[in-house]
């Protein structure tokens, strides 16, 4: 477990940059949920019927897409249900050092990329996504694409892509405001300029602002072993 001092370095990379990495980390499961609790401004981590922690792996028998070899479009997590402050990736194993990479965009720097006057058209843009509650989450959304952020009160980006897998997909439709600016948005997001590709190690911890990033992932390809624990801090 991190010490006092250590904790308060992640809070403030966490503040500053809106994601932390350590290599080489061995944590337990407690470990983990303790660090999840201690980085929670509510001290507090969200629970689902599995748990505090969700073991990411590979499984094709799933009836979730998450735990397909399938890529992950940008997302927030939550929006179903509760949205956390901070993700905690816990990197547990790997068998290829091609695949599975994790996608990050922060959305703050993606609405300052805009001019003036599509920033003013994002106020009016409404997004609903639904999807069926076959996983631990599901149901029917609508939110501003524009929102602030919790803490800091900074200018954020609820803006995830389309799920197209055939298990459960997640429908996004424009409510209101320009639908050609979500696609420009759609497209900037994946420019190399906005896009973070973590390659993951064994042993990595990583912890994301959710309400700052969007995250992904690339499909596994030969990376079938990739594994993870996460916890999400509310
Ligand atoms: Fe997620």
């Amino acid at each position: 477990m991190f010490t006092m001092k250590e904790l308060n370095q992640v809070r403030k990379k966490l503040n500053k940059d809106g994601i932390f990495l350590q290599r080489n980390v061995d944590f337990t499961k407690e470990e983990l949920i303790n660090l999840g609790e201690a980085i929670s401004p509510k001290n507090k981590l969200l629970e689902w019927d599995f748990g505090k922690v969700m073991e990411m792996k590979h499984s094709p028998s799933n009836e979730n897409y998450l735990f397909s070899d399938e890529g992950v479009p940008l997302h927030w997590d939550g929006a179903f249900h509760e949205v956390p402050a901070y993700i905690i990736f816990y990197c547990t194993n790997i068998n290829s050092d091609k695949g599975g990479e994790s996608l990050f965009v922060n959305t703050t720097k993606l609405f300052q990329s805009l001019n003036a006057k599509e920033k003013e058209e994002l106020k009016k843009i409404r997004l609903e996504f639904s999807t069926e509650k076959l996983a631990h989450y599901g149901g029917k959304i609508e939110v501003p694409l524009l929102a602030d952020h919790r803490s800091n009160g900074q200018k954020i980006l609820r803006i995830a892509s389309e799920v197209k897998t055939k298990k459960n997909p997640v429908k996004r439709r424009t409510i209101s405001g320009s639908h050609e600016l979500c696609q420009k948005l759609d497209k900037l997001a994946h420019e190399p300029s906005h896009l973070y590709e973590h390659q993951w190690l064994k042993g990595d911890l990583l912890i994301v602002d959710n309400d700052t990033f969007l995250h992904g992932r690339n499909p596994l390809g030969e990376n079938t072993a990739r594994s993870f624990y996460r916890v999400q801090a509310l």
